[in-house]
């Protein structure tokens, strides 16, 4: 490494590893700055070094044994992801709900969800977060709150109520013929099913819901509101949490006049929703009244927002946000909710058009998983007994060697694989209940069509308890039962088991977490893919200065030779997920699944 790279490097490591319990005190000046000074083109960053985490928290961690998991729960296990070597936890919302939505429904931004613990468990968790020199951020859900919330409940009492304006009202249309007597005020259907309006009596108008009837829009047009977010914003961020993961947030600023969408735009109405006219003027100031006085991250879910139109987000000369969760990857497996067969040149075709997009004023993040979406193992790799071991660390060796800040999701680490669902009682999620109402109860889909795909898809797939032990319940709770059923593989895949051994996904996801902390060329590096056309090779180059590193992966069960484009001889492995130690060769012999990385 040159001197001054190394220097810079070391100082923002200094900077973000302060111990203690030390406040994100607002000070204008980001400490992990270093004017002038960049990497490959880059401004160093210790958001940009980082590898994240996320809990869900319901299904991390039970400490009292009511089946639910809990702050108590996730401090017990900080130490098991300070070993597995992660920098920032991202905490799924863990305030005050009623769950129609688990949790992505706030009733109260400033109390912790009873069942979850106390605000004293949080400021616990987060001392030893930060002892353990790591750093947390929270979901901010402020697209919507709860119905529930003091703010909704004021505003449906009468029109002339001081909150009224909190929230999107309109009167429907009339229509005799409708047991209310009208019609939605337009035919904005929501992401949950059905119409996105819901008629209150209490007034006789609509109010604007995109997803659950129980999780009303925030009217952002209002400079209320969006001084009731920056103030909830700061009493977080004078805890010392060092920042957001932000929840649909292109969807803040509702579209002009909110007319009827196209039957085109009903076809994908994140994108109709996204992108409003004031979203920009209302991150602009978020970040000037709010971010910028604190050395944060911020990472928005960027649902409906084209990979051209990121850097208007993230451009780091626009003080927006810092990094936003574009999802082409996520999605090349599926059609809208449907599961598709997908293509290896279709994926390193995103990748490609990433690096071609995002120029050094935006940084990207990379990630296949979340609350939202299936597990990683299953959906992207292959679950069968034979490859689920190669086919996790394959999976982990490209997160956490591609461009952008890598987002593991909690059990990715283990390999964790999907749940054999069987019927629709066995799943949890409002999304599939509300879809299963909309679509197999009227006959439009037949039912083992749908359970079909939703065994594929759902969300539910990711939310079962994370598998910590053989014990009942997998030791994620003392209790009978949990919320949602333990996948019943627990006995072979859990933590204690891999903790136990060397050739385990969770010490081989430590290798590449450690590897990428020490290479920068990892992290600042250029990319480049090698062959984008091979249908099951992908072999890229990460390299940053006279720092080459190759990696090559196999997405087949089958072997290959594999022949290196242009005769590239790579001297030395670094890391393999199959135990090879081929070397100093330019024709590759593969196994199914297998994964290498090399430096040359
Ligand atoms: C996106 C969240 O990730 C998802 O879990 C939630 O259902 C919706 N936003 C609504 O908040
Ligand atoms: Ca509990």
């Amino acid at each position: 490494m040159r001197p001054v790279r190394a220097f810079l490097i070391s100082l923002v490591l200094l900077f973000s590893t302060v111990p203690g319990v030390a406040q994100n005190s607002p000070s204008p000046a980001n400490p992990a700055r270093v004017e002038g000074k960049l990497i490959n083109g880059y401004e160093p960053m210790w958001w940009k070094e980082a590898v994240v985490y996320q809990i869900y928290p319901r299904s991390f961690k039970d400490s009292n044994g009511d089946g639910i998991g809990d702050l108590k729960g996730i401090t017990s296990k900080l130490d098991y992801l300070h070993q597995l070597g992660v920098d920032v936890i991202w905490l799924s919302p863990h305030f005050d709900s009623p769950n129609a939505d688990n949790g992505y429904d706030i009733r109260d931004y400033r109390k912790v969800m009873t069942e979850f613990g106390a605000m004293a468990d949080f400021d616990q968790m987060l001392a030893v977060i930060k002892k353990r020199h790591m750093r947390l951020i929270i979901d901010l859900v402020v697209n919507h709150s709860s119905d529930e919330h003091k703010w909704f409940v004021e505003s449906r009492s009468s029109k002339d109520n001081p909150y009224r304006d909190y929230y999107i009202w309109r009167p429907g249309k009339p229509n005799p013929a409708s047991p209310t007597g009208f019609d939605p005020p337009n035919n904005y259907p929501s992401f949950f099913s059905g119409s996105a309006w819901q008629f209150d009596p209490a007034t006789s108008e609509y109010y604007l819901h995109y997803f659950a009837v129980k999780q009303p829009d925030l009217n952002w047009d209002n400079p209320k509101v969006r001084g009731e977010v920056f103030d909830l914003m700061k009493f977080w961020l004078d805890k010392g949490v060092d920042g957001f993961r932000m929840d649909v947030i292109p969807i803040i600023s509702k579209p002009a006049g909110l007319r009827d969408l196209t039957a085109d735009e009903l076809k994908n109405p994140g994108k109709a929703y996204a992108n409003g006219p004031h979203m920009h003027d209302y991150l602009e100031e978020m970040n000037r009244r709010v971010l910028s006085k604190y050395d944060v991250m911020t990472v928005g879910e960027a649902m409906g927002i084209s990979l051209e139109q990121t850097p208007q987000m993230v451009d780091d000369r626009r003080h927006e946000l810092n990094m936003i969760f574009n999802f082409d990857a996520v999605r090349v497996n599926r059609d809208g909710r449907l599961w598709k067969s997908w293509a290896l040149p279709d994926l390193k075709a995103i990748y490609t058009k990433h690096a071609e997009e995002l120029d050094v004023h935006s940084w990207d993040t990379v990630f296949l998983s979340n609350h939202d979406n299936p597990r990683l193992v299953s959906s992207f790799g292959d679950d069968s007994p034979a490859f689920r071991v190669p086919s996790a660390k394959l999976l982990a060796t490209m997160l956490l060697t591609l461009r952008g800040t890598p987002f593991l999701y909690q059990g990715d680490e283990l390999g964790m694989t999907n749940y054999p669902f069987k019927t629709i009682d066995d799943f949890n999620d409002i999304e599939a209940h509300n879809a299963y109402k909309a679509e197999v109860l009227t006959h439009k889909v037949s039912e083992e069509d749908y359970l079909a795909n939703l065994r594929h898809m759902s969300r539910d797939n990711a939310r079962t308890p994370m598998q910590w032990d053989a014990s009942p319940q997998a030791g994620f709770t003392t209790g009978p039962s949990s919320w949602l059923a333990v996948n019943p593989n627990y006995t072979q895949i859990n933590a204690a088991q891999e903790i136990s051994d060397p050739a385990s996904v969770y010490h081989y996801t430590q290798h590449l977490i450690a590897l990428r902390h020490k290479t920068p060329a990892l992290v600042y590096g250029d990319f480049k893919d090698l062959d984008p056309r091979h249908p099951t090779i992908f072999a890229y180059t990460r390299t940053l200065g006279a720092d080459h590193y190759l990696v090559v992966m196999n997405f087949s069960a089958n072997s290959i030779a594999y022949s290196l484009p242009g005769g590239l001889q790579p001297a030395k492995l670094v890391l393999a997920n199959l135990g090879s130690t081929e070397a100093g060769t330019s024709t590759l012999h593969l196994q199914g699944r297998e994964a290498r990385v090399y430096k040359f």
